[in-house]
């Protein structure tokens, strides 16, 4: 079954091919595709993201995105002598785009070019997200269903996350077989949960952020700093020299917002606040942003370890799974690792292999097929509405 997989959530535009045999989970994923635009720096000209920039920006991408993940995937012919759309769906397309009028345009020229490529299914992110940033995906899924007659299923993007994190896609092309209970912890630019899974796609949120997301916080503190977006990156970088020259601290101790809560919530606008007061007006030195940045990544980090810890060790998990944009934080990861292995040795970690941390449309791909047979993809399928709310 070949997937071609869309994904607009946020600030990447991604369009996938996987080949995926046998069911799901262990099933085989061959990646035939993979198209990915960033729209990072438009969005680091001017300091965040501005959800109609992004939208506009992933109308631009999509088209183009699409003609390269097909044409990698070997799908794409073109057509002799020109390509004659029927006029009802025309019509269909017309409406479906008729608030993207440029997307339209460039589709119009890629069905006049291309013929209809061996895809089975679409898959698409409908939430949660930039509402206006995932209209244009799932109007792109629409239009593309009513051309090729093809079915769309619409995808939880948290979901992708989760699915991304135990996918490898550099040996077999399988999902690894976690053990369950198992838990999810959800670190990105708009989330920061805990998510205990007691089965395959059984999901209930124990806790989340109460205010900022952990990858939010990283990008606020860079820009105080003066740091390029997106922020984690970056301070990564920084902190990991002041580690390395064991830089004093740059001033007071920072705090761990909710540490000693007792629950699995999360809380990391105090922690910036602590920074631009720690900053105040005065410019930082090279060291002073190295010892800065190592605070704040070593304290946010302290925090989702224990958390993450704490849920291991009530719900008893086997095994954890990290996700999202700051999964790809080689701090978090080595201290993630480090502390297992002293409290909970028999708890297997998994991180996301390179390319897959942050958002892609491999990961839409995957988590389309887990919920091929299910009723409830079918009803919403049929709604096909962007939620930039949704909640795994
Ligand atoms: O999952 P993602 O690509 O997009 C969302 O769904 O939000 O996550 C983006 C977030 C950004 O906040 C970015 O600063 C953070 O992931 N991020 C990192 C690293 N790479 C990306 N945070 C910490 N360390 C990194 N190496
Ligand atoms: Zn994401």
């Amino acid at each position: 079954m070949k997937i071609l997989s869309i994904e607009t959530s946020a600030d990447e535009t991604g369009v996938s091919v996987v080949d995926a045999t046998g069911d799901f989970p262990t099933a085989k994923y061959e990646l035939l595709g993979n198209g990915l635009r960033s729209q990072i720096e438009l969005h680091n000209e001017y300091g965040g993201i501005f959800p109609m920039m992004a939208k506009r920006e992933h109308a631009k991408a999509i088209v183009p995105l699409l003609q390269f993940a097909l044409e990698e995937a070997g799908l794409l012919e073109m057509v002799d002598g020109g390509h004659a759309v029927p006029t009802a769906i025309t019509a269909e397309l017309e409406t479906i785009l008729e608030r993207e009028p440029a997307l339209l345009e460039a589709l119009q020229i890629f069905t006049a070019k291309f013929d209809k490529p061996a895809v089975d299914i679409i898959a698409v992110t409908s939430g949660p997200g930039l509402t206006p940033a995932l209209w244009v995906g799932v109007n792109f899924a629409k239009a593309l269903a009513a051309l090729w007659g093809v079915k769309v299923i619409t995808v939880n993007h948290m979901e992708g996350h989760i699915l991304a994190s135990i996918y490898d896609v550099v040996e077999d092309d399988r999902l690894a077989a976690i053990e369950f209970p198992s838990l999810a912890l959800l670190v990105s630019g708009g989330h920061t949960e805990l998510v205990l899974m007691r089965n395959w796609l059984d999901y209930e949120k124990i806790g989340q952020t109460v205010d900022d997301a952990v990858g939010e916080a990283f990008d606020k503190v860079a820009r105080l700093m003066g740091l390029p977006y997106p922020g984690g990156p970056e301070i990564g970088r920084l902190a990991a020299i002041a580690r390395q020259a064991k830089l004093p601290p740059f001033k007071n101790p920072l705090p761990r917002p909710m540490l000693k809560s007792g629950d699995y919530n999360f809380s990391f606008s105090g922690l910036k606040t602590a920074v631009r007061y720690a900053i105040a007006d005065q410019a930082l030195s090279d060291t002073g942003k190295q010892a800065l940045a190592r605070d704040f990544e070593d304290a946010a980090v302290e925090v989702l370890v224990a958390k993450t810890s704490h849920a291991v060790a009530t719900y008893g998990s086997k095994s954890v799974v990290v996700g999202g944009g700051v999964s790809a934080s080689t701090y978090l990861r080595y201290s993630l690792r480090e502390h297992f292995l002293r409290e909970h040795p028999e708890c297997e970690l998994y991180f996301p292999k390179p390319g897959l941390s942050t958002d892609n449309a491999i990961m839409i791909a995957l988590a389309a097929h887990a919920h091929i047979d299910s009723a409830r993809n079918a009803a919403a399928a049929k709604l096909m509405q962007a939620d930039g709310n949704m909640s795994l």
